[in-house]
């Protein structure tokens, strides 16, 4: 699969305060509430991370002698190795707890796992988890920044960073796209920390699914929701697609994979209803043949899926230099 080249975007630099009161948080618990110019900020904060991540050398003594835990109670193949290529290539000292492999398996509470961690004296923890909310349960037990890398069906605020930056790179500006996300709307943490990012920043987001997977409270997020996908489809510049998500169901939400896809499956023919140059986004994993066609998924000139895991190193990166500034005797979070 490939994905066309990026426009870097010149930033912002003039749309934020200066110095660390232009992200002054410890955490980063959510993008829900985040002001524009604190996304802003990050996301030009990792544009310079793009540019490294491109060069044979790649590692720079930033966070040296930080140490950074990602603890993932749940799977992940792109958010975990992320966060450790980021930490590393930062110059950090990266471990990794996967929750199938610790002291959880033996009935450690989730508070006495994070009291654990923040005896280790962490610099920051990265946490995945499987329940909404728990992250920031955490958050409120530690004495270092924790950043979400997946809380249930709350949050994915990295995710989020990461297909603006993906975004902007290839449009320009994210103010006024008219942006489809279509898929397990109510079941998916990426939905709502996109939806949180891209209609903080000016975005048209109209949001497509079955009536069984889109919540009921959804236009409270100044959204358009629709259940018809061509609707939807019609003039816009991003399609971004989500996979159903299984694992969080609980009794049946459509009535077959093949219908589905016969209602809400990208295909080429579907497509066409959008803008000719309309990108095609994906977060990952992807069931191909379901929500997303092979032939879409890796279209040269329109599928921006890999840019995306690309993109996700350079904010992950961002996100742990600003929210380690303070531990590195910098102004930071009060
Ligand atoms: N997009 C995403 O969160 O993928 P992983 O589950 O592989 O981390």
């Amino acid at each position: 699969m490939t994905s066309p080249d990026t426009r870097p975007h010149q930033g912002s630099p003039d749309r934020y305060p200066a110095g660390s009161a232009a992200f002054p948080h410890r955490d980063l618990t959510g993008l829900a509430g985040l002001a524009p110019w604190e996304l802003l900020y990050l996301l030009d904060e990792a544009q310079q991370w793009v540019e490294l991540n491109r060069q044979s050398h790649k590692r720079v003594d930033r966070l040296k002698g930080l140490t950074i835990i990602n603890a993932f109670f749940e799977n992940s193949t792109r958010t975990l190795l992320s966060f450790e290529i980021a930490g590393k290539r930062l110059g950090a000292d990266v471990v990794n707890m996967h929750a199938a492999q610790s002291s959880v398996k033996k009935g450690e509470t989730l508070i006495d796992t994070a009291m654990t961690l923040n005896a280790m004296h962490a610099d920051a923890i990265v946490i995945r988890h499987q329940s909404s909310g728990a992250v920031q349960l955490i958050a409120d037990k530690v004495d270092c920044p924790v950043l979400n890398a997946g809380d249930g069906q709350h949050e994915h605020p990295t995710q989020g960073l990461l297909d603006a930056l993906t975004i902007r790179n290839a449009k320009g500006e994210i103010a006024g796209l008219k942006i489809v996300i279509c898929g397990d709307i109510l079941h998916s943490r990426v939905a709502r920390s996109n939806i949180h990012c891209l209609t903080t920043l000016g975005a048209d987001v109209r949001v497509c699914a079955p009536p069984a997977l889109m919540p009921a409270d959804i236009e409270a997020l100044k959204v358009t929701p629709f259940h018809d996908f061509n609707a939807a489809l019609a003039g816009a510049d991003v399609v971004m697609m989500l996979r159903l998500q299984q694992e969080r169901m609980e009794g049946q939400f459509i009535p077959s994979p093949r219908e589905y896809r016969h209602l809400f499956g990208l295909s080429l023919d579907r497509l066409a209803r959008a803008k000719p140059d309309a990108m095609v986004m994906h977060p990952g994993p992807m069931n191909r043949g379901i929500e997303i066609d092979s032939n879409v998924a890796d279209l040269a000139d329109r599928s921006h899926i890999t840019r995306q895991v690309e993109m996700g190193v350079a904010i992950r990166m961002a996100c742990l230099d600003v929210l380690t500034r303070k531990a590195r005797g910098l102004e930071g979070w009060a």
